[in-house]
């Protein structure tokens, strides 16, 4: 059983997923606008936030509101916000391939409290609340995976290529997680990364750069679905500095003993 709020979640992501599907089908067709080499924005995108955001308003009009394509809202009650990736996988988008999400959290007192991600190609719904569980489909509780040797296991990553320090150092990081692990996968979409992690897909995942709605969304999932998640340092959390290391607990600490020895 979803709550109210959830439900509102929800609504508003399969609302905006419906619309950013009908615009995949003809992506040929968009007009879109770059905003830097390997980050564009598509009118879907910025139609799908636009969706969002009224469907939430409507619904909570006095929680405040983040949005990667700019909508921002300050809010009236202090203590919540949405934080919001209408299109979480732009690039897969453009080229036609199907991984993508809509990505929602709120956020009350600093802290994440609930959660949806929708792919709505595979119709994949994402959704999780603080104490309740990660669910996909309201049918399958999750759990991230059981492994414990790195040796075993598959990784996801994302690695941009915007020439930053960031991509530089993820680079040298995955020269020596590469060797370490089974499988190495990068998907184009973080929240489905962290999603996938709390679904036992994938066993572990880091990155560096990511923006709060990267990683706000699947926080929430990972962490209810079992996992552990910090930034390179170790610190928990990791949602304002934008890098996460996630996994089960063990597969997590092995990971981030490797990311911690790249310098
Ligand atoms: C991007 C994706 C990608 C990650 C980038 C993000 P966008 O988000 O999540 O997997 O590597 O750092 O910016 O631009 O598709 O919303
Ligand atoms: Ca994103
Ligand atoms: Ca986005």
């Amino acid at each position: 059983m979803r709550s109210a709020l959830l439900n509102i979640m929800v609504q508003a992501a399969t609302k905006a997923g419906r619309s950013l599907s009908k615009d995949f089908g003809e992506v040929e067709n968009l007009q879109v606008s770059v905003k830097g080499p390997a980050d564009f924005v598509s009118n879907a995108d910025k139609r799908a936030e636009q969706i969002v955001f009224e469907e939430l308003q409507k619904a909570r009009p006095t929680y405040a509101f983040l949005g990667e394509e700019g909508t921002e809202a300050k809010g009236t009650d202090g203590q919540h916000r949405w934080i919001v990736d209408p299109l979480d996988g732009t690039t897969n988008f453009l080229h036609g391939i199907p991984m993508f999400a809509v990505a929602i959290a709120l956020e009350r007192n600093q802290e994440i409290v609930a959660s949806v991600i929708y792919n709505p190609v595979m119709d994949e719904l994402y959704t999780a609340e603080k104490g309740g569980g990660a669910w996909l489909n309201d049918r399958k509780r999750l759990r991230v995976g059981g492994r414990k040797h790195l040796a075993d296991t598959v990784i996801v990553t994302g690695i941009n290529s915007r020439g930053r320090a960031s991509d530089l150092l993820q680079l040298r990081q995955l020269a020596h997680v590469t060797p370490a692990v089974a499988g190495i996968r990068r998907t184009g979409s973080a929240s489905t990364d962290l999603a996938w992690v709390a679904a036992g897909r994938f066993d572990g995942y880091w990155e560096a750069g990511l923006a709060p709605w990267d990683v706000a969304p699947g926080l929430l999932l990972l962490k209810e679905a079992g996992g552990v998640i910090s930034d390179f340092s170790g610190t928990p959390g990791a949602i304002w500095n934008g890098e996460v290391v996630a996994g089960n607990e063990s597969i997590q600490g092995q990971l981030l003993k490797i990311i911690k020895s790249v310098q």
